[in-house]
């Protein structure tokens, strides 16, 4: 079957157009613009009593909640958030009102004069404090956003065959997504119409929030993604909430009005990943078969909810990694509390999930006295069984063959027992962080939520225009897409045009997330370019149109959270090796392997920037980016205090692609952006567990946590 298929028919020049035409949203400079600045909550949770003006000088605006003419609640999954507080705040940076007008420096002097009273009400800091009785619930009258259960076998009669019990918790930290481009939008009101420009994910997310924020149709609102660098996850919700807020004050000033943050601000009030503790309980037998697993998931979701509630979806659908349990029960929560809310950062609640469960096999074996590998090599799921939620994993997994060639290629097995057996070596440790990632939206998101769509355009000249909302934030896509098209009509790439997208001229292909877009709008594009190819030669322009079906044998039950949670999974081995100076138990990364299996690569130096990135993006996750919220207000708010990867902190990397086509993607491709980073922070947890010879239960590996584990036995 392989064989039939040649992706690289097509040299891709990836140099093509690099020329630095590409205009970010803060180099667009419109005629009569005006600038905004956000006046921020000081407080963690407050009333507002009273907000003092002062007198504007002629051509400036504040813009607050009493401008909006629809709805003061940001559209993501449930309508808690507002654009401008009202007459409550609920975390630091919470914005309350912009100030608006020509020159940068004079808005700043008029917020310096902008006074706000407020009435403290004692604030839920933490996920602990949300469990005690002396706080009022944030939300209506919930602790939590969600409160979710899923079962799976008969708990009691797992535990009951079990002869071993292991109880652990494990805790993560926030990531911050730090994509180089700040977050910014412009707005416009002309002609009865809104538009926001901007550095923008999702752009038919925006479209969405500004018709609720309007209470207007969609012929009157339109959305332009502008050149993007970086996303991770960081602007698929999060450009709702400010392009509703420029918006507003186009509309109020009748003037263009650009939002730019700066990095401080940016890294201040964004969403982040949620900080977790998961608690886990298992099992094992006489045989060393594991025969149930338990699960307590609390994902931090801060004061409003956004995407929290399905992050921690995907956190629970990966808490069994990618091991055959056959009694498992988890519960699944996002606490509400009085900071920053978190949201969506590549992998999306799946990295806390596997860093647990891998540290937990780890864990496991090294009680039982077994070697790591060998101990997951006896529980990998395979083709035929069934998901966590009871679903069907319906092609095969080549897990073995992802674990013989990152074997090969890093010596894992040889190093192991080296490492194990010297006395010398003994801070060296080398770790395998086994992992899947479900590919595009859980359930039937595809189906009842999105209903993708896209166009092809022959235009008059020959050259075929790709009509989709998808957007390109660096990772490529825009090469992929075209590529898939070009190969399906036998065209030069050249000859292939996609455009950032606009909202009035483009279907909903829907968001660019979840590591759906090659798989899901790809197929679709493939799909429509077959359709397009014999009528290439017929004059003017021709369109066709393509929609999504569902696969017919998907099953799936929202409030069981039961069937085919995705219609396909990618899968990933990631070994990493470390050394660990024994007086500062700082660690230093000595090689970083990989193997993946996502179907079939595209673009084969593509896929090696998002393996390259996501990996380092993993161990960044894992020993370097350390963020806290004191008192509810973030403390790393430079990138001299928020550490993240370099080239400097990275090794020459080694990976192997496994092909295992899906029918269901182009040319058989699944997912890949997200799988590339989940990988890296458990593999590298287990190679310094095994230098050290201490279990790891915290991410990021700090030297000061480290210190205290080797010390202590365990950190507190
Ligand atoms: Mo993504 S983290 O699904 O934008």
């Amino acid at each position: 079957m392989s064989a039939d298929i040649n992706i690289p028919v097509q040299k891709v020049d990836h140099r093509e157009k690099v020329t630095g035409e590409a205009a970010y949203v803060a180099d667009i400079k419109l005629p009569g613009m005006l600038y905004a600045k956000t006046l921020r909550s000081e407080k963690a949770r407050a009333w507002i009593k009273a907000i003092h003006r002062p007198e504007l000088p002629e051509g400036y605006f504040i813009v607050d909640h009493s401008d909006i003419p629809g709805q003061n609640r940001v559209k993501i999954v449930i309508n808690d958030q507002p654009f401008f507080a009202e007459d409550r705040v609920n975390y630091i940076g919470e914005p309350i009102l912009l100030v608006v007008g020509p020159e940068k420096q004079i808005l700043l002097e008029i917020m310096a004069q902008i006074r706000v009273d407020y009435q403290d009400i004692p604030p839920i800091l933490t996920m602990e404090d949300a469990e005690t009785p002396d706080f009022q619930p944030i939300f209506e009258d919930k602790k939590y956003f969600a409160d979710y259960q899923i079962t799976k076998g008969n708990q009691e009669a797992g535990f009951a065959q079990g002869k071993f019990i292991f109880e652990e918790e494990f805790t993560t930290g926030y990531q911050e997504q730090l994509y180089l481009e700040p977050q910014g939008v412009i707005g416009v009101y002309e002609n009865n119409q809104i538009t926001v420009y901007g550095s923008i994910q999702c752009p038919y997310y925006v479209r969405d929030a500004l018709m609720q924020a309007f209470g207007w149709g969609s012929e009157r609102v339109k959305v332009v993604q502008t050149t993007l660098g970086g996303a991770f996850g960081g602007k698929e919700d999060y450009p709702s909430l400010i392009g509703g807020q420029v918006a507003v004050a186009a509309y109020k000033t009748g003037k263009p009005v650009q939002l730019i943050f700066d990095r401080s601000e940016d890294l201040e009030v964004t969403t982040k990943r949620h900080p977790a503790v998961i608690r886990l309980r298992s099992a094992v037998d006489e045989n060393f078969k594991i025969t149930a697993l338990q699960a307590d998931i609390r994902y931090n979701a801060g004061a409003y909810c956004g995407l929290s509630n399905v992050v921690l979806q995907r956190g629970m659908f990966n808490i069994a990694g990618v091991y055959q349990i056959p009694n498992i029960e988890v519960r699944g929560r996002t606490v509400a509390t009085n900071t920053v809310p978190n949201g969506a950062f590549r992998g999306f609640g799946a990295p806390q999930a596997i860093f647990a469960i891998e540290m937990l096999m780890q864990i496991m074996a090294q009680k039982l006295d077994l070697d790591p590998l060998e101990f997951k090599m006896k529980h990998l799921v395979q083709k035929g069984e069934l998901t966590i939620t009871s679903g069907t994993f319906r092609q095969e997994v080549k897990l073995p063959e992802l674990i013989a060639a990152v074997d090969q290629i890093s010596d894992y097995r040889r190093k192991t027992n080296e490492f194990r057996s010297s006395k010398e070596k003994a801070l060296k440790g080398i770790g395998m962080s086994l992992f899947l990632h479900g590919c595009g939206f859980t359930g039937s998101g595809e189906r009842d939520f999105i209903k993708s769509q896209v166009k092809l355009r022959k235009l008059p000249d020959g050259k075929v225009e790709i009509l989709a909302a998808n957007t390109d934030m660096g990772q490529g896509l825009k090469t992929t897409l075209r590529k898939i098209v070009a190969n399906s009509l036998d065209l030069p790439i050249e000859s292939i045009i996609y455009q950032n997208p606009d909202t009035t001229l483009v279907p909903n292909s829907g968001p660019t997330v979840a590591s759906r877009t090659v798989m899901i709008v790809g197929k679709l594009l493939e799909e429509a370019a077959l359709k397009l190819k014999p009528r290439l030669n017929e004059p003017g322009e021709v369109e066709v149109v393509e929609n999504y079906r569902h696969p017919l044998d998907m099953q799936w039950d929202d409030a069981t959270f039961r069937g085919d949670a995705y219609p396909a999974f990618s899968w990933g081995v990631n070994a990493v090796e470390v050394e660990v100076d024994p007086r500062t138990y700082e660690v230093q990364i000595k090689g970083i392997w990989s193997a993946f299996d996502v179907g079939k690569a595209i673009d084969d130096r593509i896929m090696r920037g998002q393996i390259e990135g996501g990996i380092l993006q993993g161990l960044g996750f894992g020993c370097l980016e350390k963020m806290e919220c004191r008192q509810g207000k973030i403390q790393q708010r430079s990138v001299t205090d928020y550490i993240i990867p370099t080239a400097m902190d990275s090794v020459k990397m080694e990976h192997r692609l496994i092909d295992n086509l899906y029918a269901d993607g182009p040319f058989g491709a699944k997912g890949a952006g997200e799988l590339t980073l989940i990988g890296g922070a458990p593999a590298l947890a287990a190679a310094v567990s095994n230098a050290l010879g201490v279990p790891i239960h915290r991410l990021p590996i700090t030297p000061e946590y480290l210190m205290e584990v080797v010390k202590n036995g365990k950190a507190d």
